[in-house]
């Protein structure tokens, strides 16, 4: 009686025009409270400050044509809702992606309530609510939800390929390719875009229907939850008769970092007693531009230096410092989202957050 009572409220106050999380916040509020804090739900000028940054001094921004909005935030039909970035529907109602040269471009299905999703067991199923059912029928049964249909066959909700209409890739005005995520990572439903950035936490999917646990909606990646990745990469260390090498192996099947503005910082600490000594830190970037040097992307022809750590590499940096027995050597993998000479371009020079070093790995060896 209770759980009647409850959806007979939920559903009429979803009579009322509210924002899309609202609604869905009803009945799925753990996924909602985690998707708010993500970078899908800032990716547009409001919420982030390197969009801002870069669309200030953006040569379309004179023209007011927001291009980007294309993928971040595909579904804004007014200025109002360009603040709510990559929404729910932005996903959920994509039905194909279709190939393109410059870049993707996702196809949506025509119907805004027809929600595609993933579950293991359900693959042939598409599950409409039909109205005619009672709310006491409703209320006992736990098939369908009574806002939305489901549509659980679209095999790219099972593979990643649906985060491809906006991840693959992207060509500027002078056909340079800006950012790549490669296909590699969009083979396997045992391992994809999916199940890496939206690993599997606990708490229920649905009020309506308990489930044990559910996708992670805060998404990992550089700027939230770095730390659900790190199990991506691993370090370790080769003793040599002179020296030593560090292995980074990275097991993500793209580019260790995407985004042009990141670099990549490799921080090398050899302790013996009380003596500790820093070695040579190694950065690995993929860096445009043009003739003049690095420059934003938009104004690239050009990759101007390509040491980022590639797809499925081990990569090997030696170093010639000597190592002896019960010596301690502390490596630490990390990242810059944006540098502060990149952030001072972007006139963003005041968000300390976004220049900081992250630590995406970190292991201390004992010499043996
Ligand atoms: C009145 C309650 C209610 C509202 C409001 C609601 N949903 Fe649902 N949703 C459900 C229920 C119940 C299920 C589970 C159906 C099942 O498992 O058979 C569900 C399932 C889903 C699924 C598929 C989950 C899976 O099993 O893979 C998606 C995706 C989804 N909802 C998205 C949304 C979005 C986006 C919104 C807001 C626009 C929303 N829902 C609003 C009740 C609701
Ligand atoms: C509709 C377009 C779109 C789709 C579809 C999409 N994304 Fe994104 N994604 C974006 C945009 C835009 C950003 C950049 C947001 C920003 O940094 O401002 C982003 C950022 C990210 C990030 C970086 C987060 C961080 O903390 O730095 C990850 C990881 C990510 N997306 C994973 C995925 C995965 C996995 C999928 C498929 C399940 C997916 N995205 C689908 C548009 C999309
Ligand atoms: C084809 C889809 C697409 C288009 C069009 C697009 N972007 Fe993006 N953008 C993305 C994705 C996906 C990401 C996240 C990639 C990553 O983090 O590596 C992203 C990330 C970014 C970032 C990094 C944000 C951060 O917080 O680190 C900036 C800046 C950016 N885009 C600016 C723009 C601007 C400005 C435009 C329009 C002139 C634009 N983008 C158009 C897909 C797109
Ligand atoms: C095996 C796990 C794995 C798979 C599969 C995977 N990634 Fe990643 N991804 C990573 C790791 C590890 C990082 C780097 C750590 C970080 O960003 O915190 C990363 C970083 C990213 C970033 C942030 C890059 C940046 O420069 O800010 C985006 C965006 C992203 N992945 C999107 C995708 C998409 C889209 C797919 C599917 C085509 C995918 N990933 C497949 C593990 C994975
Ligand atoms: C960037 C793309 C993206 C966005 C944005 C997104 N989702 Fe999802 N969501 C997915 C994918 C992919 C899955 C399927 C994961 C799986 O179960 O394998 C999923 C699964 C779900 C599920 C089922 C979870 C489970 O594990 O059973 C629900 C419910 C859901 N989404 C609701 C929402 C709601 C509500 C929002 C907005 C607050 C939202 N999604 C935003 C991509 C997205």
């Amino acid at each position: 009686m209770k759980k009647m009572l409850f959806l007979a409220a939920v559903l009429s106050s979803l009579l009322f025009a509210q924002s899309e999380t609202e609604t869905c916040k009803k009945c799925h509020p753990q996924i909602v409270d985690e998707f708010e804090g993500s970078m899908h739900a800032s990716s547009t000028y409001y919420k982030d400050p390197i969009h801002k940054g870069a669309w200030d001094l953006h040569p379309l921004k004179e023209k007011g044509d927001y291009n980007c909005k294309e993928c971040h935030a595909p579904l804004a039909k007014n200025e109002d809702e360009i603040k709510n970035g990559v929404t729910c529907a932005s996903c959920h109602t994509i039905k194909d992606v279709e190939e393109h040269a410059a870049k993707n471009k996702n196809i949506y299905g025509s119907d805004p309530k027809t929600f595609y999703s993933a579950e293991a067991g359900r693959e042939k199923e598409k599950v409409v609510y039909k109205k005619e059912s009672s709310w006491f029928g409703m209320s006992t049964t736990s098939v369908g939800s009574p806002y939305h249909n489901i549509d659980y066959t679209n095999e790219k909700f099972y593979n990643g390929q649906m985060c491809m209409g906006c991840h693959s890739h992207r060509q500027n005005a002078a056909q340079l390719t800006v950012c790549e995520t490669g296909k590699e990572g969009v083979q396997k439903k045992e391992e994809n875009c999916i199940t890496c950035h939206m690993p599997i936490v606990q708490g229920t999917a649905t009020t309506i229907r308990q489930s044990q646990d559910h996708a992670y909606h805060g998404f990992a990646g550089t700027h939230k939850n770095p730390e659900m990745l790190s199990k991506y990469v691993d370090i370790e260390l080769n003793k040599r008769s002179s020296g030593f090498d560090v292995v980074i192996n990275n097991k993500a099947p793209h580019n260790l970092m995407l985004h042009p503005m990141r670099v990549v910082e490799l921080r090398v600490n050899l302790i013996n007693g009380s003596k500790a000594t820093s070695l040579m830190s190694h950065s690995f970037v993929r860096a445009l531009g043009n003739e003049n040097g690095p420059s934003m992307p938009w104004l690239a022809n050009q990759i101007v230096t390509d040491t980022m750590i590639k797809a499925n590499e081990k990569k090997i940096i030696s170093y010639t410092d000597a190592l002896k027995k019960g010596d301690k050597v502390e490596v630490q993998l990390g990242y810059y989202i944006v540098t502060s000479k990149t952030a001072e371009k972007l006139n963003i020079a005041e968000h300390k957050e976004l220049q900081k070093f992250n630590i995406l790995k970190q292991k201390s060896f004992i010499v043996e």
